[in-house]
């Protein structure tokens, strides 16, 4: 049978923090007979985030700038990039006239490059369609480009106190365990049973607090490694009732992660590289990139060609670097990077989307992790064809 959807009445176990209660009739911080909203307001007011650069604002671009960034990336990294966009791009109206380049510049080091093209794209729906300004309900705000129910919710809930559930990640965990929801979140069914719970545990009033209570009780408490002495709702965990807090939620089924080889060449010439624009759809989509050759070996006689047809270049001696890989979602990509020192390019031969720039300039361009992982060893460790020990495998 399902647990009730909001409260479970407890009187054996006590929430009990820091110094033991000065008297048996001392009452619990946060007792269990009040609403798990409740008592997550309560403790999100004392032990929660309150000064993140995103908070303490009702401005809806910078909420929304904040809440894109981080999807699937941690608060630390997300800081100096949030303040150093804000910087270049201080209201949509500026990044809807941004060249996708410069965004892409920014977004450079965070990944997941298709989160920084829909949010160009975005804000250029929100100066068309909307006349510059935000729309206020989750509905709409779900249309616009690279928003999902959750992050349109989370924008909904902080900018207009809209009375909107969010279930991400951390959310799904909290409450899988709270109501000891078995199998794995990214199931549709069990998607749509955490949903539901999401919604019947919202407060009448104080979403954007609730929201943010969630958010860190998941980020800091009910983690992969849970706090459950220091946890606000623990009087009605289920799972932890169970003492099976662990065993929730249920993991993702296994899948062997399919595989992918390329070559990344880099090629050199006195002291610059060669980079080269990939296509706005795809891995990577509109960043700058070594040329590659698909395939885990290319032979020598594969590179001359690529060298000389695309580039106009004569290939004069190659070194293989240490082959490394790049988790995406839904591969892994095995790179194999080779050095390829080449001669002057033939005028006329290089196509438009090619760059020649030193390694120190190509980091500051929008360039992929592994490239710039790349770019890092060529300016750090090795003169090319000479190498030390750095870089090579
Ligand atoms: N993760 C997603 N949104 C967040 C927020 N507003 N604060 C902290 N972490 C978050």
């Amino acid at each position: 049978m399902k647990p009730p959807i909001s409260t479970t009445r407890r009187t054996t176990r006590r929430a009990t923090r820091g110094k033991a209660p000065a008297s048996s009739q001392a009452l619990p911080e946060y007792p269990a007979d009040t609403t798990f909203a409740t008592r997550l307001i309560a403790w999100q007011t004392v032990h929660g985030r309150n000064d993140l650069p995103w908070q303490n604002t009702r401005n809806p671009y910078r909420i929304w700038l904040s809440e894109i960034m981080l999807q699937q990336t941690q608060v630390g990294t997300v800081i100096p990039y949030y303040l150093k966009f804000l910087e270049h791009f201080p209201d949509v109206a500026s990044l809807a006239r941004a060249d996708e380049d410069d965004v892409l510049r920014l977004w450079s080091g965070l990944g997941y490059y298709s989160r920084a093209r829909n949010l160009h794209r975005a804000a250029q729906q929100v100066m068309e369609v909307h006349g510059g300004k935000f729309p206020e309900q989750r509905e709409l705000l779900e249309a616009l480009p690279g928003l999902g129910r959750s992050t349109a919710a989370a924008i909904a809930a902080f900018a207009f106190e809209a009375r909107e559930a969010i279930l991400d990640g951390n959310v799904k965990r909290v409450l899988a365990r709270h109501f000891a929801v078995a199998g794995f979140p990214g199931d549709g069914k069990v998607a749509e049973q955490l949903w539901a719970r999401a919604e019947s545990l919202l407060p009448e009033r104080g979403v954007a607090r609730y929201t943010q209570a969630l958010m860190d009780l998941g980020a800091t408490v009910c983690t992969r490694k849970p706090e459950c002495d220091r946890c606000p709702v623990k009087d009605t965990c289920v799972a932890l009732a169970q003492d099976n807090v662990l065993g929730f939620p249920s993991p993702r089924p296994r899948k062997a992660v399919p595989e992918r080889e390329t070559v990344m060449l880099i090629l050199m010439r006195e002291d610059e590289i060669l980079l080269e624009k990939r296509p706005g759809t795809g891995i990577w989509g509109g960043l700058w990139s070594f040329p590659e050759v698909e395939g885990k070996v290319a032979t020598e006689a594969d590179v001359e060609v690529a060298c000389a047809e695309r580039f106009g270049c004569k290939l004069m001696k190659t070194e293989r670097l240490a082959p490394f890989a790049h988790t995406f979602t839904h591969f892994r990509l095995q790179i194999t990077p080779l050095l390829c020192s080449v001669g002057k390019p033939r005028p006329g031969v290089q196509s438009g989307g090619t760059l020649w720039m030193t390694p120190n300039d190509a980091e500051k361009a929008a360039v992929p992790t592994p490239v710039r992982k790349l770019l890092k060893q060529l300016e750090s460790g090795f003169s090319p064809f000479s190498l030390g020990e750095k870089g090579r495998g």
